[in-house]
């Protein structure tokens, strides 16, 4: 009776060494040379490839929420696992399919070995990075472009010369003008690494396309682009200018038609006299005046 207790203990002493001591690992096999992650974004609608890969030979059931996916209703027919059920795809995604997936590996229905990975959506929205479509800024100013994002994403940026149509070239350059600043985001309590491209005093040669890049963990690239149109320092000066010189234009008309009538006018008035206005010069001018008005 004893040695039956003495030998449960062992075997159940032995099995926790095992479990803790088990190598484990689930790995994301669409990115290569992904590290191993706890926590893997998907996005919606596209397919998701988790491997794993553990030192203990068994059979392998993928878990969610301590059950087989195999059993779940919610996986039925977007699931295949393959390479003994090392391999798990999960197909069509759905803002379902966010959880906790456990690799558990059983030997004589024993659990030896297990691994969890998290799982969530890399965009809660249509879109993965969000810029302004058209950035407007007058020369000598500063530019800054936010690049907004949904999820997980890790940024970078490109630039697109429309003045010499060259290729896409990195940011920032080499030349230092264009800078990449952290912004924390209020709503998401989460900060954006390098989502704030900022140019100092920007020249026309900075007009073009600004390209915010985001790719999550499982390899999903998102991007938008900003056209940024850069305005001529005087741009707002010219109209104003203009409606001066229309003032002045219309000012010069004015001054000489007064001028021409009221020289017509004193020659008019000065035919037009009658015997009487002659001999009373007050009247005249009188005449005059009205008729001015
Ligand atoms: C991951 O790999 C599977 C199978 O090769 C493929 O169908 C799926 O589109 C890939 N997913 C992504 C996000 O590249
Ligand atoms: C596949 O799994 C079975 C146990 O389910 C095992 O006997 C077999 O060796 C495994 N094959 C490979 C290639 O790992
Ligand atoms: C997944 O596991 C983590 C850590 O154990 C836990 O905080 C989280 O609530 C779990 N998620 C779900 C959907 O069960
Ligand atoms: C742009 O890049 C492509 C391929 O990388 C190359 O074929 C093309 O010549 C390049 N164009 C310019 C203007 O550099
Ligand atoms: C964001 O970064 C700032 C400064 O780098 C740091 O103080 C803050 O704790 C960070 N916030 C989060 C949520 O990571
Ligand atoms: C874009 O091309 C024009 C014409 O070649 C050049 O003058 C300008 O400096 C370029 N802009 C940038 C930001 O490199
Ligand atoms: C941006 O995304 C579109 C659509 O996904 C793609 O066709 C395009 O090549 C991407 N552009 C860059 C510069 O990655």
């Amino acid at each position: 009776m004893k040695y039956h207790h003495l030998v449960l203990l062992c075997v159940a002493l032995i099995s926790i060494f095992c479990t803790k001591s088990a190598y484990s690992k689930v790995t994301v096999l669409n990115k290569s040379g992904d590290p191993v992650k706890t926590t893997v974004h998907f996005t919606v609608k596209k397919s998701l490839q988790l491997k794993c890969e553990s030192d203990e030979t068994g059979n392998v059931v993928w878990e969610k929420g301590g059950k087989s996916v195999e059993t779940l209703n919610e996986l039925k027919g977007r699931f295949e696992l393959k390479d003994n059920k090392t391999v798990f795809t999960i197909n069509n995604l759905k803002d379902s399919d966010v959880g906790n997936y456990t690799c558990a590996v059983y030997s004589n229905g024993n659990k030896i070995s297990e691994y969890t990975v998290s799982l969530h959506t890399a965009t809660s929205s249509k879109w993965g990075v969000r810029v302004s479509k058209n950035s407007n800024v007058v020369e000598g100013e500063k530019l800054t472009i936010k690049c907004e994002i949904r999820g997980e994403l890790t940024l970078s940026w490109f630039y697109k010369n429309t003045t010499s149509g060259d290729n896409y070239t990195t940011l920032p350059g080499e030349n230092g003008r264009v800078k990449l600043k952290d912004y924390y985001d209020e709503e998401r309590k989460v900060n954006v690494t390098g989502g704030l491209l900022i140019i100092d005093e920007v020249d026309m040669g900075d007009r073009g396309e600004y390209i915010c890049i985001g790719k999550s963990a499982d390899g999903q690239m998102f991007n938008m682009t900003s056209t940024v149109r850069i305005k001529d320092k005087y741009a707002a000066l010219w109209p104003f200018l203009g409606i001066c010189a229309e003032v002045f234009v219309l000012c010069a008309i004015i001054f000489i038609y007064e001028k021409k009538r009221n020289k017509t006018e004193l020659e008019e008035s000065d035919t037009d006299q009658s015997p009487e206005q002659k001999n009373t010069p007050d009247h005249g001018k009188e005449s005059n005046l009205r008729h001015r008005q």
